[in-house]
């Protein structure tokens, strides 16, 4: 079981900007903490972070037959762009959105999202904490999934 972690724009900023609304953690901690918990879980992850909005729909492409789920925060992207939203909805993996804040208690060209809706679920407003809920909620989206396709076999084989 494969996950692509992918963070947009300034998350590599993490742990400076802005830390009242995103606190004091560093990208690389909370990237710590999910390999960790990956590792604990037997489930291959990957990380990747891009600045620049084509680059991540290039990302994003490229799990097509790679990765079993993605995990995205599209960062100030979520809110504009039609590009990363087609992507996510043309590789049709189980995707799940993250924002560390939440977006609708900020200002209103926050509060809408262009990529959630094209996303399986999202965790808004946890924190880094909603990255690991991420990987809990895509564990269970990919067990279930398998579990389909088994009883899916097993119907074919009878
Ligand atoms: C964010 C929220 C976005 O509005 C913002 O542009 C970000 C981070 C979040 O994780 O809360 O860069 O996606």
């Amino acid at each position: 079981m494969k996950i692509a972690v992918i963070q947009g724009p300034n998350l590599n900023m993490l742990g400076v900007r802005d830390q009242q609304v995103y606190g004091p953690m560093r990208l690389e901690q909370i990237h710590a903490q999910m390999k960790d918990f990956a590792g604990q879980n037997g489930i291959d992850i990957d990380f990747y972070q891009s600045n620049l909005e084509g680059e991540i729909v290039d990302k994003i492409q490229e799990c097509y037959g790679d990765a079993d789920g993605i995990i995205i925060n599209p960062a100030a992207y979520s809110h504009t762009s039609i590009a990363i939203r087609d992507a996510i909805s043309a590789v049709s993996i189980p995707t799940i959105e993250v924002h560390i804040s939440n977006i609708y208690r900020r200002e209103e060209f926050r509060q809408k999202s262009m990529t959630a809706p094209v996303c399986t679920s999202s965790i808004i407003g946890f924190g880094p904490f909603g990255y690991h809920l991420a990987m809990m909620g895509m564990m269970q989206i990919l067990s279930e999934i398998q579990a389909i396709q088994r009883a899916q076999q097993g119907t074919v084989e009878e």
